[in-house]
Order: structure tokens, then C-alpha cells, then sequence
């Protein structure tokens, strides 16, 4: 894995040093990135000699005349060709810029650009940590799906005893690695998961549908290949491009998404129904236009076929996990949900609040076993949801085996 470690302007800062040898010593590739105050405390030249590459000091650092257009793009350079950045030691300072988003050096700007996982690691002196500014800029990019590894409690180079020491090298180095190894736990399922909304006509050119946006099945469905699953991902109409290594069926309405389900059900060993279904349709759609008039228009909905409930009677020794979006009441309805339509997990969603749910990058489930067991998770980005999901699906699945298996 090739890894960004980032550091800012700390007494720490000389345990970088240690981190970026702990990194390399696991097989990751290095870039070290300084910022002008870390610079006060170590040498570039002691990163440049471990890793024996450039050290990025600053945003126009070795910018000639001549270079100067590929060095003002260099953070989005590093931003793509890297998996992983991690920050240590982070300073109050770097956790609030990168908390509202300043770009006013070169690594503000790299975290801005990133879109692999990020993990930063403070440490600073224990009445900043406990400050309420930083705590809540802690929570915002712990929202964000930031990892975040706590400081150690201990002799401060201020001399006070407290939290905000750095943790040892080889702990970070080995939390950055963990994060970077890919999870192979759902390879040998075959998983078939819906998404998105359905469109139901009313005519040639209208339709009845849902804020869905396919960003929580999705999400799913790129997690779950990247864990070793094949992947056919039955989706409804959305604006997001398909995730990679997943076999894509696109659909329009519940009925479509019916027929899709059922042709790949024999296959399948694990369902997931995301999809926002329509629970009515038009069944006789008019083959014109339906024009305006002054009067009040009807129209005659017949409720679309419920596919969780379908696959339910059918799903054999299956696991299928169905979603409860509700605007209240949600684990009671999610448990009805459970025992009326035969799932082995339901995934609860209180939709209607700002922030989480259809259509946002986040959302905030419950996740409810037949055994009564529930999980809490988020309120995260959906990527994170999705792996939350996909863990208690394996350990679910590991589980059933482990029953199944004589002794
Ligand atoms: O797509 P996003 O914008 O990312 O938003 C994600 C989401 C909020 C839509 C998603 O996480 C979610 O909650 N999906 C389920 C939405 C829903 O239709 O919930 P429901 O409570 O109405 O339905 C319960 C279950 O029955 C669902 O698994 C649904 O797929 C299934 N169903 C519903 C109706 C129907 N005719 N057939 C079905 O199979």
C-alpha cells in the first residue's frame, strides 16, 4: 500500500521518524509530507534519507519558474497515486483546518483532495485535547469516517501528566495497517442486492418514485465485491456510476425488479434488499399522455408484488437481510418487518431527519438479528455503514455454519 504520512508542527514530531520506518518495515510505500511548523522540529532531509524520495515541505516548495504548473497540482498528484493518509502527530491546528475544510498549505490541501482513508492520530498538550473546539472538531471528522487514534495518557513534553501523548510508532503502524488489509470474509457468496428507487408509470412520460439515490445499496455492493463476494446489484434509476467488479441489472419498476430478483435467486446465497420499491403502481397505464383539465384527477393504484415477502417463502437456507425505512416506531416495525417477511437480519433506518438516510452520503441503523441481537451504528458515511452491515452479515453467516457443523 502506498501510504502519505503527514506531519504537523509537534514536540512529537520526532516519532514520526520511528512511524515511517514501522511502515516500511510492514511493506507500505512512504511519502512524507511536513508542514512549515513540523519543520521547526525535524529536518526534512532525516525523512528524505528513510525514504530516500522527495519530502513535499509546502505547496510551491520546489516550485522553479519553469515547474511551477506541476508543482501547484502536485497535491492532487499525491492525493490520487496514494491509498492511505495518516496524520501524526495532529495538532489542534491541523484538526480544525481540516475539520472546516482551510487549504492554506500543502497538507490542508492533500486531505481535501484524498479520497482513500484517512487516519489521524493527535496528540498535543491535555488541555487542548480536552478543549470543547477540538472535541467537537473531533466529531466532525469522526463523521466524516476519519479514523481516529486517541492520544496516550502520560508525561507531556509541558510537563504536566495527561492525555495527548502520541502513541507508540509500531501501535500506529500497525492500526494503519490493519485498516489497509482487505477483509476477504464474504468470498464463496453469491450476494444479490437491490437499490435505489423503482419508477412506476402513470403515463407514457410521467412516473411515481422516491428519493432514493442508490448511494446505500451501492455502497453495498462495492464493499461486499471488495470482500471476495460476486456481486449482482438489481438497481432501480440512479445518477452514480456502477460500482467496480459487480454485475449490474438495471431495472424500472417493482415488477422488473421483481422478475430480476427471482431469475437470480437460485444462485444466490445471500440477499440484500436496499431498494426503495414502490408499494403502488398504475397497473392499466394509459397509452397517451394524460392531458390537463380543471377537474381533480384520480388515480387507481394497485399495490406492486412485495419481493422481500416473496423471497422470504422461498429463500431455502438463504440469508436475507431486508431494509425498514420508517419515520417512526422504527424497531418495532423493523422486528414486524423481521417475522413477517422471514429475514434474517433487518437493517432499521429512521428516514425524514436532515442528514442521514435517502439521498445524504451518511446515514445512522440500527441492525437487528433474529436472535434479538442490535447493533448501532453511524451516524457515518454510507461506505462505513455498508462494511458495518457486511461484518454482522459474515459473523451472522459464520455463526449458522458453526450451528450447522457437527462437532
Ligand atoms: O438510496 P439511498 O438514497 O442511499 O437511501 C437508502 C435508503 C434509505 C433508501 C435505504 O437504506 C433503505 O432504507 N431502503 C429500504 C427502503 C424501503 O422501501 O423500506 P420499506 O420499509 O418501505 O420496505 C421494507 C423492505 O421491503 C425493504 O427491504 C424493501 O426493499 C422491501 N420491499 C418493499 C416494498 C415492496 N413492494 N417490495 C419489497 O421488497
Amino acid at each position: 500500500m502506498r501510504v502519505v504520512v503527514g506531519i504537523g508542527g509537534g514536540i512529537a514530531a520526532y516519532k514520526s521518524a520511528e512511524l515511517v520506518r514501522a511502515l516500511q518495515q510492514r511493506g507500505h510505500e512512504v511519502q512524507v509530507v511536513l508542514t512549515r511548523a513540523a519543520q521547526e522540529f525535524i529536518q526534512p532531509l532525516t525523512f528524505a534519507a528513510l525514504t530516500n524520495r522527495k519530502v513535499i515541505t509546502g505547496l510551491f516548495s520546489e516550485a522553479s519558474q519553469q515547474d511551477a504548473l506541476s508543482s501547484a497540482v502536485e497535491h492532487i498528484a499525491v492525493a490520487q497515486e496514494n491509498d492511505l493518509l495518516v496524520v501524526a502527530p495532529a495538532t489542534a491546528d491541523l484538526l480544525a483546518k481540516f475539520a472546516y475544510g482551510f487549504a492554506d498549505d500543502f497538507l490542508s490541501t492533500l486531505y481535501l483532495a484524498f479520497t482513500g482513508k484517512v487516519v489521524l492520530a493527535p496528540a498535543m498538550n491535555t488541555a487542548m485535547w480536552e478543549h470543547s473546539a477540538t472535541q467537537s472538531n473531533l466529531e466532525v471528522l469522526t463523521r466524516r469516517g476519519n479514523s481516529i487514534i486517541e492520544p496516550d495518557e502520560g508525561w507531556l513534553a509541558c510537563g504536566t501528566i495527561g492525555a495527548g501523548r502520541l502513541p507508540d510508532p509500531e501501535y500506529i503502524a500497525e492500526r494503519v495497517s490493519s485498516l489497509t488489509r482487505q477483509k476477504k470474509d464474504l468470498e464463496g457468496e453469491f450476494i444479490l442486492i437491490t437499490a435505489g428507487p423503482t419508477q412506476e408509470p402513470i403515463d407514457p412520460v410521467r412516473f411515481i418514485s422516491n428519493r432514493s439515490s442508490g448511494k446505500m445499496g451501492y455502497a453495498l455492493a462495492e464493499s461486499a465485491a471488495k470482500r471476495g463476494a460476486h456481486v449482482v446489484l438489481i438497481s432501480g434509476p440512479v445518477n452514480i456510476p456502477a460500482p467496480k467488479n459487480v454485475e449490474l441489472i438495471a431495472i424500472h419498476t417493482a415488477n422488473e425488479m421483481r422478475n430480476a430478483v427471482l431469475e437470480n435467486l437460485a444462485q444466490s446465497t445471500i440477499i440484500i434488499k436496499n431498494a426503495a420499491v414502490a408499494d403502488y403502481y398504475v397497473a392499466d397505464v394509459p397509452r397517451q399522455k394524460l392531458k390537463k383539465t380543471a377537474a381533480r384527477l384520480s388515480l387507481q393504484l394497485d399495490p406492486t408484488p412485495d419481493i422481500l415477502a416473496e423471497v422470504g417463502q422461498r429463500k431455502g437456507d438463504r440469508l436475507l437481510i431486508g431494509f425498514a425505512a420508517e419515520t417512526q416506531n422504527l424497531l418495532e416495525e423493523a422486528r414486524r418487518k423481521m417475522n413477517s417477511k422471514q429475514c434474517d437480519m433487518v437493517v432499521a433506518n429512521l428516514v425524514g431527519q436532515d442528514g442521514v438516510g435517502f439521498e445524504s452520503d451518511w446515514n445512522e441503523v440500527d441492525i437487528i438479528t433474529r436472535s434479538g441481537q442490535t447493533v448501532h451504528a453511524g451516524p457515518a458515511g454510507k461506505k462505513e455503514i455498508a462494511e458495518r452491515i457486511l461484518d454482522q452479515i459474515a459473523t451472522l453467516r459464520l455463526s449458522l455454519r458453526a450451528v450447522d457443523t457437527p462437532a
